[in-house]
């Protein structure tokens, strides 16, 4: 099949280069020209174990090319999926521009029977905004061609995206179409040769979906924070807490980890969603306000532990910062809540060195550069530079080479040996016999720090 992905993100990308594994004939489009130029020289723009190698084969073996150009692009394709990026807008609602500019586009230029996909995660109702959009265009041109508006969401995790999209838990397809609904089949077939996990549905379930499971992870995540947070309040330990519950297999041990908070472009921004919509529908989602509430609370945590051992004004203190994506196994730090941590610190007069194996160049890009200039942040080559004369480690993000450091060296290198664990990667007992001073997330008495 032709298939044309818009987006060329972490969504389109790997989209595109997986169904050109399959055979498919895929034109990716990014209106970003730098993003296409670098596809176009073999180099990925992001950080995702395994696309690298996919998209080379694929563009090698000719099934996968890229270009800036919509209306160039529409010259092969039947299908169009939409993988745009649908950020936050001030009032917490989905920014729909980028989808719709991509709709009238496709309407401008369209000349045959085409089914568009809508990737991107979107409020419920946004087919029937991509569908007016289109039919407008189409109208203004005094045409009248068929067209079907399909809703797939897609659920693969950064980090583990290429193994999601190969091997996924379910498909979800919203479509009011058959023949749409059967398209999507069997493009999606080769990817269950095992058994079918194609969930059919109407579109506005689709898009309900998505919001759904995004809101259920980050409730799980929530209220294990909240439990944390009463622990230590409690001198409890969360750590048999999590292992308690996550036991019960109606309960489960996934995403109950306590932390510093979950960030990431879906979470947050799709919690906040939903909360819109349910609003603009005249409910009042209490749950979703209280996910987003605690999650605000979680992401200062590390700070407020930070401020109750040094003191509010961090003049004069070094922190090293281990971890700055949102989570490890991606570069991607939008909402991250290293940055939360990073920020706050800055602001109270703190010096930072921070270490992450792969998220420094979008986070150098991404902070202030008189930060940099300045010399109050610094970017150290490994992670032991990172802690080189440091007062404190913080660890935001959880990296594997963070979870079992040497110890012995890190003690030889900081000023002081105070360690910050927001992700709870420590025994406490061993950190207290190497000698720390340990913080960590609800994790007894001894972390009561306010
Ligand atoms: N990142 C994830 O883990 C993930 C997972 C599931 C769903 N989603 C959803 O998928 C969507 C895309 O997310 P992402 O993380 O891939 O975003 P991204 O920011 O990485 O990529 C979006 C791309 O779209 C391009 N773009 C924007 N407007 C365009 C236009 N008019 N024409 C052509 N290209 C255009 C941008 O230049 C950018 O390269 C979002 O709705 C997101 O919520 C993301």
């Amino acid at each position: 099949m032709n298939l044309c992905v818009i987006g060329t993100g972490y969504v389109g990308l790997v989209t595109g280069a997986c169904f050109a594994e399959m055979g498919n004939r895929v034109i990716g489009v990014d209106k970003d020209e730098w993003k296409i130029a670098a596809l176009r020289t073999n180099r990925i723009p992001i950080y995702e174990p395994g696309l690298e190698n996919i998209v080379a084969s694929n563009v090698r073996e000719g099934r996968l090319e890229f270009t800036t150009s919509l209306p160039e692009a529409m010259k092969e394709a039947d299908v169009f999926f939409i993988a745009v990026g649908t950020p936050p807008q001030e009032d917490g609602s989905a920014d729909l521009r980028h989808v719709l500019a991509v709709a009238r586009e496709i309407g401008r230029h369209m000349d045959r029977y085409s089914i568009l996909v809508n990737k991107s995660t979107v409020p419920v109702g946004t087919a029937d905004k991509v569908r007016l959009a289109v039919a407008e265009e189409l109208s203004r041109r005094s045409t009248t061609l068929e067209f079907d508006v399909v809703s797939n969401p897609e659920f693969l995790k950064e980090g583990d995206a290429v193994q999601d999209f190969r091997r996924p838990d379910r498909v979800v397809v919203g479509a009011d179409s058959e023949r749409a609904a059967e398209t999507m089949r069997s493009l999606y077939y080769p990817f269950m040769r095992n058994h079918e996990r194609i969930l059919f549905m109407g579109v506005r379930d689709a898009e309900m979906t998505k919001y759904a499971a995004n809101a259920m992870l980050a409730t799980k995540i929530s209220f294990m924070n909240e439990i944390a947070n009463l622990c230590e309040q409690l001198g409890v330990d969360v750590e048999n807490v999590r292992l308690g519950i996550g036991s019960d297999a109606r309960i489960g041990y996934s995403f109950i980890y306590p932390g510093a908070g979950y960030g990431g472009s879906c979470f947050p921004k799709d919690v906040k969603a939903l909360i819109h919509t349910a609003k603009e529908a005249g409910f009042e989602p209490h749950m979703l306000q209280s996910v987003e509430r605690r999650n605000e609370i979680q992401k200062r945590r590390l700070f407020e532990k930070v401020v109750a051992r040094f003191g509010a004004d961090l003049s004069g203190v070094t922190l090293a910062l281990w971890g700055l994506a949102f989570k490890p196994g991606t570069d991607d730090i939008r909402e991250a809540p290293s940055l939360v941590f990073l920020r706050a610190a800055m602001s109270a007069g703190a010096r930072i060195q921070a270490y992450d194996p792969v998220a420094m160049g979008a986070a150098r890009a991404a902070l202030p550069a008189d930060w940099i200039e300045g010399g109050r942040l610094l970017f150290a080559e490994n992670q032991y530079g990172a802690v080189e004369g440091a007062d404190a480690l913080v660890l935001a993000t959880e990296w594997k080479p963070f979870r079992y450091p040497d110890f012995a060296a890190l003690k030889r290198f900081m000023k002081t040996p105070v360690v910050f664990d927001g992700r709870n990667q420590y025994d406490p007992k061993q950190m207290k016999q190497e000698g720390f001073e340990y913080f960590a997330i609800g994790r007894g008495e001894c972390q009561r720090v306010s």
